[in-house]
Order: structure tokens, then C-alpha cells, then sequence
């Protein structure tokens, strides 16, 4: 049987960082994966949750089996950070997940079993898991355009020329904030005509948020995603605390279906217990734990939240420093788009021969498509990789 097996494609980022780890040269520089790091290079585990792990090791007496949809006090606390009060509890079912990524294939087995037929829309370009996994769940995918590569930013006229072409019932794809990898954003009026656009077409939406708190703020982050819950009937929503919380290996996310019918919350929920069973049983707890206590506890919250916002004030403040440090190179505002772009990416626009060269000739690293981790940035690395910009020509 084995046989039968193949060797799975191999994924470019996990090789970029092996290759990082064998380089000897020492003044490498990483720019690939996508995890936060501080100037040290280093990926901190955040203050409150510390104290939320000494908190939750003080006071935890069992570990036996939780509900198959995870911790109602997780669910309700981040129904709360995702969505404020702006939908009743009364339409939303939820569940926890192993990270975002649990989140989206669960979304994504729910619509193969709501409409089989359904087509999923995904930005162009857009995080290679997501058509990886739709596509091994044999779900029929089409790109829409997203990014115009000359001026850097979302091409959205395009976008709903795209979408426009989607029959009812179809999927789109979309990143709640913090694009990844191109780091433009819809703006709010642009949320607002995209609303339209899906409610006309009776679209659903199924927003793919894992950044929430890295753009522009905890509120600011999902103002899109709240526009489209309070006017569309129907809304998946996949969120990942990997980033915002630090606890990238604790594997914790959260799905959540939003339906108009406050008749279908009890069968949605059903439905998504039904996936967790047969995917994993129970959803992991430490980590959504975790999330719960920082986010009842007002002293811890708002500590994280500072975390937080100095996290985000640090990657807007590079990006800041890069578009100028190339300004005063090249004279010219070619970069400027760095300071409009948010998040912890940006493409910088480079082939994939110009990529190599930076990384062979300069020992920097970054996905050939060159997308760059801004927050892997120092102020030591950041006119270290602007003179190598030069150097390969814009
Ligand atoms: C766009 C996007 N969605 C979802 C995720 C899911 O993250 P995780 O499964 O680690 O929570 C990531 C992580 O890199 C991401 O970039």
C-alpha cells in the first residue's frame, strides 16, 4: 500500500529556514518565516501569558476531556475580541481549533458538505495553505485579482470585476486584515462596496483572520470583518491566536459560522462538533486557556494589549525606517509603499533571480516571491538590506 505514496511538494518556507540554519555566515539575516520577532531576533513569549501559564498551573486540578467544540468561556471571550457586540449571541456558533489553520479546514469541510459544488474565490496571492487544502478536499478553486504589482497596492476594481463572476452560492476567500504576503489592505469603503458585491451575488464570505492586532489596532483590525457579519446572512470566520498571543506551537484558533437564522445556530454547532470528532475528538486547551484567562483578567489584558500595541508600533516604525532609508538611497519613493502596507509582510517586488542574489551574494533571506517579515527587521538589519537592494537593482 505504501507504494502508492508520494513525496509531498516540498514547502519553500520550512527549506528557506533550514537553509538559513546552515548558512555559516554570520551576519545572515532572516526574513522568511512568518513569526514575530523582537530586534534580537528572537520570539518572545508574551508577559501576560506567563502569568497566565503560572495562573493556569496554580489553579488547574484536572485534564480530563473539555466539550468537543472546545471552552464555552473561550468561545464567548473571543466572540468578544473578534466581533465587539456587534452580532447577537444568538446567531453564532463556534468552535476551537487547532490554530488557524484548524479553523480553515474545518470552514472548508463545513462548505464541502453545506455545497459540494461551491467554487472558493482565493485573493491572488494569497497564503499557499489555502489552496493547498481546499484543494486536497477536492474543492473547486479560482483566483480573483488582488494586488496590482506596479503600484503595490490592492487592485480592487479588478477584485469585483473577478468576484462578479462567481455563481451563488461560491466562497471568497478573504484576509480579515494584514494580507499575507502583500501587506495591502481594503480600506473600510472598499469592505463596504465588497459587502455589496457578496450580498447581491449571495456570496459567502469566509474571512481568514490571524493577525488581528498587527495592523492598525485590536478594533481597527476588524472593522471590515464586522461590516460584512452585520450585513451578510451568512459569514465563516477562521482566527488564529498564534501570532497576537505569541503561542504559535500551543495551537489554538477558534471557527466561528454566522448565520442570520437564529434557528441554524444549534445546527451549526452540532455540525462543527461533528467535524471536530471525526478530524481530532477534542480541540488542543492549553492555549485557548490561556487566552481566556489574559482576556478576563482586566490587569493581564490590558498588559497584553500594550504588548501588543508596542509589537505593532514596532513593525509600523521599520517599515517607517525602511521606505525612508531607501528614499535617501535612491532618491526615489519606489518603497514608499512600505509605510502604507501593514502587518508583518511586504513584497518587495523583486524576481526570483533578484531574490537569489540577495540571499547567495548577502546571506538575506526571504520567500521567492520576495516577501519579506518586516518585523524580523533591526535598526542594524535595516540599511544592511537597503544597501543590498541597491546592489541588486531595483
Ligand atoms: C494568512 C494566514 N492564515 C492563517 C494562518 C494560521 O496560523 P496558525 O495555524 O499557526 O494559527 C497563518 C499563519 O501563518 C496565516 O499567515
Amino acid at each position: 500500500m505504501f507504494e502508492k505514496l508520494f513525496s509531498a511538494p516540498p514547502d519553500e518556507i520550512l527549506e528557506l529556514m533550514q537553509a538559513f540554519r546552515n548558512d555559516p555566515r554570520p551576519n545572515k539575516i532572516d526574513l522568511g518565516v512568518g513569526v514575530y520577532k523582537d530586534h534580537n531576533g528572537y520570539t518572545p513569549i508574551m508577559k501576560a501569558i506567563k502569568v497566565a501559564e503560572k495562573k493556569l498551573w496554580a489553579s488547574e486540578t484536572t485534564k480530563s476531556y473539555v466539550g468537543l467544540t472546545g471552552d464555552i468561556e473561550f468561545h464567548q471571550v473571543m466572540i468578544d475580541l473578534i466581533l465587539g457586540n456587534t452580532i447577537i449571541p444568538q446567531r453564532i456558533a463556534a468552535a476551537a481549533t487547532p490554530g488557524g489553520t484548524g479553523a480553515l479546514r474545518q470552514g472548508l469541510e463545513l462548505i464541502k458538505i453545506a455545497n459540494p459544488r461551491a467554487t472558493i474565490w482565493l485573493s491572488d496571492p494569497t497564503w499557499p495553505n489555502h489552496p493547498s487544502i481546499a484543494e486536497h478536499l477536492e474543492l473547486k478553486v479560482a483566483k480573483y485579482r488582488y494586488f496590482n504589482k506596479l503600484s503595490q497596492s490592492v487592485s480592487f476594481d479588478e477584485m469585483l470585476i473577478d468576484l462578479s463572476n462567481a455563481k451563488e452560492g461560491d466562497v471568497v476567500l478573504l484576509h480579515g486584515c494584514c494580507h499575507n504576503p502583500t501587506g495591502a489592505n481594503l480600506n473600510h469603503s472598499q469592505w463596504v462596496a465588497l459587502a455589496e458585491l457578496l450580498c447581491e451575488k449571495r456570496l459567502v464570505p469566509l474571512i481568514d483572520i490571524a493577525y488581528q492586532g498587527f495592523g492598525d489596532g485590536l478594533e481597527e483590525d476588524t472593522k471590515g470583518l464586522r461590516h460584512l457579519s452585520e450585513n451578510l446572512p451568512e459569514v465563516i470566520i477562521a482566527s488564529s491566536c498564534s501570532k497576537n498571543f505569541g503561542i504559535y506551537r500551543e495551537r489554538t484558533g477558534i471557527i466561528l459560522l454566522i448565520s442570520d437564522k437564529k434557528c441554524q445556530k444549534k445546527i451549526n454547532q452540532d455540525m462543527l462538533a461533528f467535524l471536530n470528532r471525526n478530524s481530532f475528538s477534542f480541540p488542543p486547551d492549553h492555549g485557548s486557556r490561556l487566552v481566556t484567562i489574559v482576556l478576563q483578567d482586566n490587569t493581564l489584558r490590558k498588559n497584553w494589549e500594550e504588548e501588543l500595541r508596542k509589537i505593532r508600533s514596532g513593525m509600523i516604525e521599520n517599515r517607517n525606517a525602511l521606505a525612508r532609508e531607501l528614499r535617501s538611497r535612491t532618491g526615489s519613493d519606489h518603497f514608499g509603499f512600505l509605510s502604507e502596507h501593514r502587518g508583518m509582510f511586504s513584497l518587495l517586488g523583486f524576481s526570483e533571480d533578484k531574490v537569489s542574489e540577495l540571499r547567495f551574494k548577502h546571506g538575506i533571506y526571504m520567500v521567492s516571491d520576495s516577501r519579506v517579515n518586516i518585523a524580523a527587521l533591526s535598526k542594524t538589519t535595516i540599511p544592511i538590506l537597503a544597501e543590498a537592494i541597491i546592489s541588486v537593482g531595483l
